[in-house]
């Protein structure tokens, strides 16, 4: 299993903001929509998901290991090593190259480099591919001076790179219009099922989750302060 949670709880420290999930597991290959409205907690799950938080009860397993005991620095290894990780926005570089900003996926995890098939540069190249941008166009141009979709793109592709188990993506087509949305959504999907990766996919629109295997849907907040997504 990708993923395995059971009660898991954050409660955050001071205590303003509290979630607790539904068990939920994930196989691989397996994608998997969260849905949710801004503040209900998405991007906390992806955090505890990715270790960047620690639930504060519950158990949580990821790749078959118990995460609960894993020191920080361990954790960090296991996102390195076996997840790429799409944000929603600022996910790239803006005065490196396009090649550049892909390398970045396995610049800092020799697992994952060493997972890559062939040489580095071939694999950039089918990525972008893939993502639907024509690598002769786009490898050596400043990562700014692409379009928002296309840099969302080539983060897509970074993720991609060395085969991680699991794409985590915190709402990574919010910038989008809704033709690049449907287009990226098509392009990432194709994509990480021709690299077999999983996908934890976050969201607040509930057009973008039809396709995925599972949805867990995160209750709605009390609507207090608004605040944009
Ligand atoms: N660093 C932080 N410090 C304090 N509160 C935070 C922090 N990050 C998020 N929150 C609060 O935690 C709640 C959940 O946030 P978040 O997981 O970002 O929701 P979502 O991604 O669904 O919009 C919100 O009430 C938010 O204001
Ligand atoms: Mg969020």
């Amino acid at each position: 299993m990708v993923i395995e949670a059971e009660d898991l709880q954050f409660v955050r420290r001071g205590g303003g903001f509290s979630l607790t999930l539904p068990s939920f597991s994930m196989a691989a290959g397996e994608a998997m929509a969260v849905l949710g409205s801004s503040g209900s907690g998405k991007s906390t799950l992806l955090d505890l998901i990715g270790g960047v938080l620690r639930p504060t009860a519950g158990r949580l397993s990821l790749f078959g290991q118990d995460a609960t005991g894993l020191s920080s620095t361990a954790l960090d290894r296991l996102r390195g090593d076996r997840m790429g990780v799409i944000f929603q926005e600022h996910n790239v570089l803006p005065f490196a190259t396009v090649r550049q900003n892909v390398a970045l996926g396995v610049r800092f995890s020799a697992a994952r480099r060493a997972r890559l098939t062939g040489p580095v540069d071939a694999e950039i190249e089918r990525l972008l591919t893939l993502m639907g941008l024509e690598p002769a166009a786009v490898l050596h141009r400043h990562a700014s001076d692409l379009s928002v979709g296309q840099r969302q793109r080539v983060a897509a592709a970074r993720a991609l790179l060395g085969a991680p188990d699991l794409i985590i993506a915190d709402e990574p087509t919010s910038a989008l219009d809704e033709g690049n949305q449907a287009r990226f959504m098509a392009l990432l999907n194709a994509a990480r099922q021709e690299t077999g990766a999983a996908l934890l996919f976050v969201t607040h629109d509930p057009r973008l989750v039809e396709g995925f295997d599972q949805v867990l849907r995160l209750d709605e907040p009390a609507q207090s302060h608004g605040e944009d997504d």
